[in-house]
């Protein structure tokens, strides 16, 4: 069922998710997916309908700051600094939790990750569940997150109850992730909210190293859901980063070595190449962290096969896009 965003509508939503279903939702980062995160037996039709391993935790939604309380066990003074900075926003922290929240949605975990979304149609959603709600983001497991609700549509339809199209995420790579269970706040997952915004609140604030490499064999990341093929298109995706100048001589000659394939070029400029299919990411990070997983989705879309995508690390939102870019093309790296 695709639901609008009236007051009819959210309220039929809120009534799904309370009666034990699943809604997909629009949020300023991405569409979640989600269910009553009281309710064990909805969560796991979460994992069943994204085909995502179990020991994956999810992100527990709220409308309302003092709920954290409710949902955690300890929250420190750095933290609760971050919670004032940064909710309602694109930013998820992570804290001990409480025994209101089950096993299944922590993976057993004894931490639990809450966010506060800003976008209003998530916000009015939440208060009419009643509940908090559990949520990852509404892709089937290793494709890129949907940033619009056709995209959940394609990967969704038959496997969950609702989605409410609220239109195109503003944001468009996912929430922020700090760690702040234990004494330095740690960056798990850039996303919406930058490492220098989060330093300029708590300036102990570290970033996790994983986020720009690939794990080994057997590693265990603090983060369960870095460890699993992500952002993934079909298309084989090679990024090659650097100056601007060099990446589009390396992807030119990059582009007649596959002349037998169909290639595309996620570009950060007017069109620069004439043999390919070409989208345009954005001229600022910013930009192309918004468009980055629609255009992935749309490569796939017009039966593309080999993709290079020009980066170059332009704002604060660089360290995002150049996290998913990596994931998507599976550390395939061309530096320039
Ligand atoms: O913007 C977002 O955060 C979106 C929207 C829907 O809110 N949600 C989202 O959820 O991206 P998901 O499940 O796709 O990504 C959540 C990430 C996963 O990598 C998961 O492993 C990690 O958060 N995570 C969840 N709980 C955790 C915990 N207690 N400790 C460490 N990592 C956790
Ligand atoms: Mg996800």
């Amino acid at each position: 069922m695709i639901l609008g965003t009236d007051e009819r509508s959210i309220e039929k939503a809120g009534k799904i998710i309370a009666g034990g279903g699943l809604v997909a939702f629009p949020t300023e980062t991405v569409y979640g997916l989600g269910a009553s995160a009281f309710r064990e037996d909805s969560v796991k039709k979460i994992y069943e309908a994204k085909g995502r391993p179990s020991d994956n935790p999810l992100i527990v939604h709220i409308a309302d700051v003092t709920d954290i309380d409710r949902l955690t066990a300890e929250c420190s003074e750095k933290a609760r600094a971050l919670i004032e900075a940064f909710m309602p926003g694109p930013f998820t922290v992570i804290l001990k939790k409480s025994g209101a929240i089950p096993d299944t949605v922590t993976a057993g975990m004894d931490t639990v990750a809450v966010r506060y979304p800003e976008n209003e149609t998530a916000q009015r959603l939440i208060r009419a569940a009643g509940v908090p709600i559990a949520a990852p983001s509404a892709n089937l497991s290793g494709k890129p997150s949907p940033t619009e609700a056709r995209h959940v549509i394609d990967d969704m339809t038959g496997r969950i109850d609702a989605v409410i199209d609220g239109g195109s995420c503003d944001v468009g790579v996912e929430s922020t992730i700090v760690d702040a269970s234990g004494v330095i706040p740690v960056l798990l997952r850039p996303g919406g909210i930058t490492y220098e915004q989060i330093k300029s609140v708590v300036p102990e604030a570290v970033i996790d190293p994983n986020i720009l490499r690939s794990l080994d064999e057997g590693e265990r990341p603090r983060c369960p859901g870095m460890k699993y093929k992500h952002y993934a298109p079909e298309a084989e995706v090679t990024v090659v980063e650097g100056d601007m100048a060099a990446a589009r001589r390396k992807i030119g000659e990059l582009l007649e070595e596959n002349a037998d394939k169909v290639c595309g070029v996620l570009t950060m400029s007017e069109n620069a190449y004439d043999s390919a299919v070409i989208l345009c990411g954005g001229k600022t990070n910013r930009e192309y962290a918004r468009n980055l997983f629609a255009m992935l989705r749309e490569f796939d879309r017009l039966g593309v096969e080999v993709v290079f995508a020009e980066f170059e690390e332009r704002d604060g939102y660089g360290l995002a896009v150049r996290n998913r870019l990596y994931k998507a093309a599976a550390q395939r790296v061309i530096h320039v």
